[in-house]
C-alpha cells in the first residue's frame, strides 16, 4: 500500500504565560492510501493538535509533513490553497463549526463556492448529491442547523468535508458528542463513504472502543508522544505498551460465551501529568504498573518489533 501522508518528528509547542506546552513531541507516523489509522489517547494528549499539524491547519514547531510525496511543512497559505480540497477535517462538534444563520444547503455549498466548483446550478446539483451520499433528505436543504439532530448535524459536517473529493479526511472525535445509538450510524456512514469514495482516514478518539471497528491500524498517544502503533487486530489481541493495556482494559467487553477470560480492569493511579512538566525518562513511568528504575531516567524510543512499533523498555508483547 502506498504512503499518502508521512509525518516525521513532528513537534508542536505552545507558549502560554511563559510556559512551553509540549502538545506534540517528536511524532513520526505514516498513513497509507485507503486505510483508516486510528489515533487514541486521553484528553489533552495532543490528538487534535497532531491532527491539525497533519493537514497544516496549524504550523509545526519542527519536523515535517509530506502529503502525496510533497513536503507541505513550510508551504505558504497561498501555496497550500490548491491542496486544501484533498485534505479535510471533520470536527467533534459540528454545531460549533456551522453558522446558525445559514441553511444546511448553504453550509455544504460553501467549500464548493470557495474553491470555484462551478456555476450556481452545478453547485446546487452537487449539494443535492452530497445530501444523498451522507443520508440527509433533500427536503431539508433549507433547514437551519438547530433544526437537525446531533447525528444529522455531523452528517452536514461530513458532507462539507467530502464536497471537494478529498483524499484524506482527519476526523477529530467525530462521534464523541453523539448518543451511543447514533454513534454506530455515523461510524457506518464513515465506512460506507470510505468504500464508495476510496477515502483515507485518520480517525481520532479518546477511547479504544470507538476506533476498534473502523481502524486498520491504531496509534496510541500519551503526553504528546506516540507510544505504540500496530495493526488493530494485533493491538486488541495483545497490547505491547502498558498504557495501551490500561486503555484496553477500560473498554467494556462483550461476553461471547467462548470461556475466554475477561480482561481485568487496570485502574491507572495518579493524574495525567501536564505537558508543561513532562516526567523524566519514560513519561508514563509515574503511572506505569510495570515501571522499573531505568524507566525514570531513560526515555524509551519508538522502535520496531516483530509485530509493531512500541516505545517501552519492557514491552508486554514481543
Ligand atoms: N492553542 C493552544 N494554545 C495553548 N495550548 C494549547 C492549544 N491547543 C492545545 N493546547 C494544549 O496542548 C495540549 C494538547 O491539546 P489537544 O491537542 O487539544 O489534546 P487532545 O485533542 O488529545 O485532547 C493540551 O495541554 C492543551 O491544553
Ligand atoms: S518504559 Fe517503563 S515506565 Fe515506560 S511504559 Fe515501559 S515499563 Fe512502563
Ligand atoms: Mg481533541
Amino acid at each position: 500500500m502506498s504512503t499518502l501522508l508521512k509525518a516525521t518528528d513532528v513537534v508542536k509547542h505552545f507558549r502560554t504565560g511563559g510556559h512551553a506546552v509540549h502538545a506534540v513531541n517528536q511524532v513520526s507516523l505514516e498513513v497509507r492510501s485507503g486505510e483508516t489509522l486510528g489515533v487514541v489517547g486521553e484528553s489533552g494528549c495532543g490528538k487534535s493538535t497532531l491532527g491539525r499539524c497533519l493537514v497544516r491547519l496549524t504550523d509545526l514547531t519542527s519536523g515535517s509533513v509530506e502529503f502525496q510525496g510533497q513536503d507541505i511543512t513550510r508551504l505558504s497559505r497561498r501555496a497550500l490553497r490548491p491542496l486544501r480540497p484533498a485534505m479535510q477535517l471533520v470536527f467533534q462538534d459540528p454545531y460549533a463549526s456551522l453558522n446558525p444563520r445559514r441553511t444546511a444547503g448553504d453550509a455544504v455549498a460553501e467549500p464548493l463556492r470557495i474553491h470555484g466548483y462551478g456555476d450556481a446550478a452545478a453547485v446546487r446539483n452537487r449539494v443535492a448529491e452530497l445530501f444523498d451520499l451522507v443520508g440527509l433528505a433533500r427536503a431539508h436543504l433549507d433547514r437551519y442547523p438547530h433544526e437537525f439532530s446531533g447525528g444529522q448535524r455531523q452528517r452536514i459536517g461530513i458532507a462539507r468535508a467530502i464536497a471537494l473529493d478529498p483524499k484524506l479526511v482527519v476526523a477529530d472525535e467525530p462521534v464523541s458528542a453523539l448518543d451511543v445509538s447514533v454513534q454506530a450510524q455515523v461510524l457506518n456512514l464513515f465506512a460506507d463513504l470510505q468504500e464508495e469514495l476510496g477515502l483515507t482516514y485518520v480517525f481520532i478518539a479518546h477511547d479504544l472502543g470507538v476506533v476498534r471497528h473502523v481502524s486498520d491500524r491504531i496509534a496510541v498517544m500519551y503526553l504528546g508522544e506516540v507510544v505504540e502503533v500496530a495493526e488493530a487486530e494485533d493491538l486488541y489481541a495483545a497490547p505491547a505498551h502498558p498504557y495501551t493495556e490500561a486503555l484496553l482494559s477500560a473498554v467494556p467487553e462483550i461476553d461471547d460465551g467462548s470461556g475466554t477470560p475477561r480482561r481485568e480492569r487496570i485502574v491507572l493511579t495518579g493524574d495525567v501529568p501536564s505537558p508543561i512538566d513532562r516526567p523524566s525518562g519514560c513519561s508514563f513511568h509515574p503511572r506505569c504498573p510495570a515501571a522499573q528504575p531505568r524507566c525514570r531516567t531513560e526515555r524509551p524510543p519508538l522502535r520496531q518489533t516483530a509485530t509493531r512499533q512500541v516505545a517501552c523498555h519492557y514491552p508486554l508483547t514481543p
